[in-house]
Order: C-alpha cells, then structure tokens, then sequence
C-alpha cells in the first residue's frame, strides 16, 4: 500500500502477538509495549539523514557520521500516545516531544480535544506522531492538522495497529504522511474497535476497565 510500511520483524509480531492475548496483564502489557516502541523507532527512523562530524578517537581523527539538522519531535496523542512514547525517548533521548490531549466520543467517534502543548519551532523539525491505535483515523487525522496548524511540515505516523478503513481515510487526508504499523487488521467493528485488534489500548495500558 502506498506510504505505508508494515513492520513485520519477528520480534515485534511475537511481542504484539502477546498484547493482543486478553490474558496478558496490565503489566505485561504496558512494558511490551515500551519494548516494542524501540522496534518501532528503529524503523521508523531508518533513513534520516546524516552528516559527519570531525571527532578524534584514540587512534586518530576521523570525520563520524550524526544526525543531520534539528532535534527530532515525537508528538503522542494521549494517552495511549504515551505507551509508544516512552520507548522511542529511550533511543533517542534528545528528541522534543509534544503531547495532544484527544479522546474519541464513544457515540459519535469523533475526536475531543482537551489539551495541546508542543515546541514552538516545528517548521524545520520531523515530527513523528504516535499512538498504538488507528482505527476510523479521526484521533490521527485531527492531531496532524493541529500539528501542520502549527507549522509542522515533515511528519511521520507511527501506530501499532491499523484498520484498512482508518489507513485509507488518513492516506486521502494526510498523502505526505508517510505511515508506519506493526499490523494492519481485518477491520472496524460497528463500535469503532479494531478487529482482532488488541481492545482499548488506554484501558489495557493503565487497567481503567
Ligand atoms: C484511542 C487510541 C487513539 C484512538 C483511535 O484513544 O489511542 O487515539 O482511540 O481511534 P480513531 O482512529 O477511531 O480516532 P481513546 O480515544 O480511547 O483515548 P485514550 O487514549 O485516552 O484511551
Ligand atoms: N481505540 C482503541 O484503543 N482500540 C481500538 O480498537 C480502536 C480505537
């Protein structure tokens, strides 16, 4: 599918094979999904772009290759955001993060917002979004206009599970989004639940249900 990629590295599928089990604990679920965040950051960053600088080993000098141009932003729409947010400030510690305040009304599916704090220069940064879930897209497709509101012109999203529906309301919205999942699903139940999916990922990450 054009501008998505699936990351299919076995370890990521064993360990979404284990959240998505309903016997796994809140426990076990939310550290798996910290696990599996730094999987999903590693391809999702694959291909930035690098420059070198002049460093001296103990050997020698030697021009070594870093990352090209500003900080990265990692944007987590809340709160299950902050599930695949804590794994990917592992690897790369440096990153600016923004948080979206967002719930989905259970009635209508749309997207409530509640709050918005990001860093002030997101012209000239990727900002890589996350959240585990992406289902009719509302959540994700609200966040990147208040991001690209803000400014905001290079942008990745990053989800754990898709629904076909939801990558293909996003992708008509949003085509320079560029999106990255674990799995795409069979499909969005009557309720706006993914299926098979894994649930609601807020309620397992933080045991509300
Ligand atoms: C979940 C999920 C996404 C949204 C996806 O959040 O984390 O943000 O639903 O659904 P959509 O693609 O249909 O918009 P939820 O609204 O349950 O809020 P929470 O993270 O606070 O639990
Ligand atoms: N949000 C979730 O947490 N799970 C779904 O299946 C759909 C939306």
């Amino acid at each position: 599918m054009d501008g998505v990629t699936v990351i299919d590295h076995p370890l990521v599928q064993h360990k979404l094979t284990i959240m998505r089990n309903k016997e796994t604990s809140t426990a076990s679920f939310r550290r798996l999904l910290r696990e599996i965040s730094t999987l999903l950051c590693y391809e999702v960053t694959r291909n930035l772009d690098l420059t070198t600088i002049r460093i001296e080993t103990p050997m020698e000098a030697m021009d070594s290759p870093v990352l090209e141009g500003k900080k990265l932003v990692f944007a987590s729409i809340l709160r299950a955001g902050n599930g695949l947010l804590e794994g990917m400030l592992d690897l790369v510690p440096a990153a600016r993060v923004a948080h979206i305040g967002l719930y989905r009304d259970h009635e209508t599916l749309q997207p409530v917002e509640y709050y918005f704090k990001a860093p002030e220069d997101l012209e000239n940064r990727l900002v890589i979004v996350v959240d585990p879930m992406l289902a009719t897209a509302n959540s994700a497709i609200a966040a990147i206009e208040k991001l690209k509101e803000r400014g905001a012109k290079n942008i990745r999203f990053l989800c754990l599970l898709a629904a076909p529906e939801g990558i293909e309301r996003f992708r008509t919205a949003h085509p320079d989004v560029p999106v990255f999942t674990a799995s795409i699903d069979r499909h969005l139940n009557d309720k706006g639940y993914i299926v098979p999916g894994l649930g609601d990922a807020g309620d397992r990450m933080y045991g509300t249900k």
